[in-house]
Formats: C-alpha cells, structure tokens, sequence
C-alpha cells in the first residue's frame, strides 16, 4: 500500500505565520520586554475567577444553549442599553462567541456570498481579509489617512458599488488608537443610509476610551444599528484575551442568519466562563472604571516616551500607542522591530503588518497593557536609543 498525504490547494494561498507569531518568538528568544502582542501581562481580578469556579462547582458543566446562557446575553443586552441607548432583545438579538475573532468570521460567511464585495479600512486587524475570502468575498481597502488614520469619508463612497454587500470598521482602532467621534458615526450613517451595505463594527476596546471621550458605539445610532453586528470581547475589557467570550449583537433578522452559522461552527461557548462573566458584569464598576485604569498606563508609558527619540503619536483609546521611529532609524518598520527585539530588548509591531500591501509609514506600534513594572523596563532600553 502506498501511503501519501493528497495535495492540497490552499484557500488561504497568501497567509502565513503572522508578524505577532514571529515577534514574540524572538521576544522569547532574546528575552526582550514583550510590548509587542496586545495581552496583558497582569491577571485578572480574583473575584472573576471565583465566579467561573463557583459555575463549575455548581454543576454548570454541560452544553448551554446555542446562543449563550440567558443571564449572559440578559446582562449584555442591559450594559447596551445602560451605556449606548437601544433595547435588544437578549432572546432574538444577543449571540454568544469564542471571542470576537470568531463573531466577526461567522457574520462575514452568514452574510457575504461569493462574489460581494466587502470593505476593510485599512491598517486593519489581521483576521478581517482572510475572513473575508474564506467567504469567497472580494476584498475592498480603503486607507484610513496616513498619519491621522481617520477615515477618509470621500475614499470610504467611492469604494462603494452595487456588490457592496458589507463594511468592517473598528472603533477603538487597533493598530492606531484613534476613537472615531460622534461626528464620524453621523457621517457613516448618511452615507449608508441609501445602500443596502451592512456594517460589522468591531468594538472590543469599546471600554479604553481615554480624555473624558465616549465611544460612539454603532448601537448609538439607529440608522447604524439597524444593518449592524456589533462585537465585542469579554477578554479585552476583563484582562482575559485566553478564554475567548466575546458576543455579538444586530437586529434580530440579521442574528437568525449569524445562529445559523455560528450553530454549525462552534455550536455553544464554555459553559462556566459564561456564569462567571453574567455574576461578574452584575456589578459595572470593573468596565466602567477601566478608561482611568488604562488611561493612567498611557500616561506612564508616554511621559518615559517623552525622553526617547521617538514620535509619539495620539493614543485615544485602546491599550496601544503608536510612535514614528523616523529620528530612531532608517530601517523599515519590520526590520526595525526585529533590531529593537534582539539589540535593544523590547518588542514591538510594525504597522506594515495591518496592511495588504505593506505599506511603510515608519511607525510601530507598543502594548501598554503591562504591568508598571514591565512597562518601566522597557522605557529604561528605549531611552538608550
Ligand atoms: C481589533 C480587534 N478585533 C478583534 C480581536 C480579537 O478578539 P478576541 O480575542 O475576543 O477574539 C482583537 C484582538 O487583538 C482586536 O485587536
């Protein structure tokens, strides 16, 4: 008998091992300060872990429902209308994911068939373009503008066809920081408004939003709220990236097509996590207390960033600052990042890395989402710069 492997043809020809994989292998190996991967270095609070495992002591242990436990999507759907206005309806309009990586793959297959074109607004989150041609989508970059990375409203319609079937945007922004205002969202709604264009806002940073600003969720406006899923993540606003919650929310027509995918990918989401996320959202302190937690790290990263040579630009949100390393270094962003982890001892991530062409503006990006401790060390190698 012969035995071989058949070849493969690859529905992702293009991807690879992602710049964060490679970055934080030689992190490891060099033993740099890891500001590169968006994860906290500190645990989370206590009393959420008490929770899970009181949900499992308690017997919680077996499949929940296909959408999410009730008290869950009962507690989202009040933090929604709590922060940002709008009832949904917890039964019909809340859905419970791994994690929004997963919320934001299961509503592009529900709703983008081969052949529509889906927008993303470049430098953008890594898993949106490949998401989208599993799919059998066609891609649509639209830059958010060089150096601002606002969006640039007059690019966003002219990309805009008859076979638009959907736009990505993200609101905290990784890579950059930047909020979109109020003035943004008012703008996305109008010109929306005419199409038949679905938006899949990405708001898991809806709760780093720093100076006194809010975050102008699309569940604020209705006309966005109406053609909307809008995901989040239970591991950026806990400190718990690993467990992968996160959920979704849209209007109740678009939800059945999301179930009808998320049924037949995941299925269901850890049970316990779920109990101990719904007792621990009962008290909204730990959420709305975040911007002043996060915000006090920014503050200590940029006032070390102040004696280095670096550029900082604005970090209004998110738990990411981004610098311009134009007086630091001639090298490219990707190559620099590879100096400053194995001579310097500090990783970053270049911005080249969000985008499909690689585009090279001289800017990286660092975490702050560290301990004081891990941030000072960093800030001690890169005064020597
Ligand atoms: C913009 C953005 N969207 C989605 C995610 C993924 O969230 P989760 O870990 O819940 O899948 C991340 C994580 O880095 C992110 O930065």
């Amino acid at each position: 008998m012969k035995v071989h492997t058949p070849s493969l043809q690859s529905r992702l020809p293009n991807v690879g091992t992602t710049i964060f994989t490679v970055m934080s292998a030689l992190a490891t190996e060099k033993g740099a300060v890891n500001l590169g991967q968006g994860f906290p270095d500190f645990d989370c609070d206590p009393r959420l872990i008490e929770a899970v495992t009181e949900a499992m002591k308690k017997g919680l242990n077996q499949y929940p429902p296909m959408t999410g436990v009730p008290v869950l999507r009962e507690a989202v759907a009040a933090k929604i209308k709590t922060l940002y206005g709008p009832a949904y309806d917890p039964v019909s309009e809340i859905t419970i994911t791994a994690g929004a990586t997963q919320a934001i793959l299961t509503a592009i297959l529900a709703v983008v068939h081969p052949g529509d074109e889906v927008i993303v607004l470049e430098p953008c989150y890594d898993s949106y373009v490949p998401n989208i041609e599993l799919a059998g989508g066609v891609v649509v970059r639209v830059p958010l503008t060089p150096g601002t990375f606002r969006p640039d409203f007059d690019r966003i319609a002219a990309a805009i066809t008859p076979k638009t079937r959907a736009i990505l945007i993200n609101s905290p922004h990784n890579p950059s920081g930047t909020v979109w205002s109020r003035a943004d969202m008012l703008q996305l709604q109008d010109l929306l408004e005419p199409t038949e264009v679905l938006l899949i806002s990405d708001e898991v940073y809806e709760h780093m939003v720093f100076d006194g600003q809010q975050h102008q969720s699309a569940a604020r406006f209705p006309g966005l709220a109406a053609r909307a899923f809008i995901v989040s993540s239970f591991g950026k606003t806990y400190h718990v990236t690993g467990w992968k919650v996160g959920y979704v929310a849209a209007p109740a027509a678009m939800s059945a097509e999301f179930r009808k995918v998320h049924q037949f990918n995941v299925f269901t989401v850890n049970t316990p996590v779920q109990h101990g996320l719904a007792s621990y959202m009962a008290d909204p302190k730990p959420y709305l207390e975040l911007p002043a937690f996060y915000q006090r790290k920014r503050d200590l990263f940029r006032e070390g960033l102040k004696r280095t040579k670096f550029r900082m630009l604005p970090s209004e949100g998110t738990y990411f600052q981004c610098v311009d390393i134009s007086a630091v270094s001639d090298l490219g962003e990707a190559d620099f990042c590879k100096w400053l982890t194995s001579e310097i001892g500090v990783a970053a991530i270049p911005l080249s890395a969000f985008y499909g062409n690689g585009f090279d503006q001289h800017v990286v990006r660092f975490c702050f989402a560290k301990k004081d401790a891990t941030l000072n060390a960093a800030l001690q190698r890169l005064v020597r710069l």
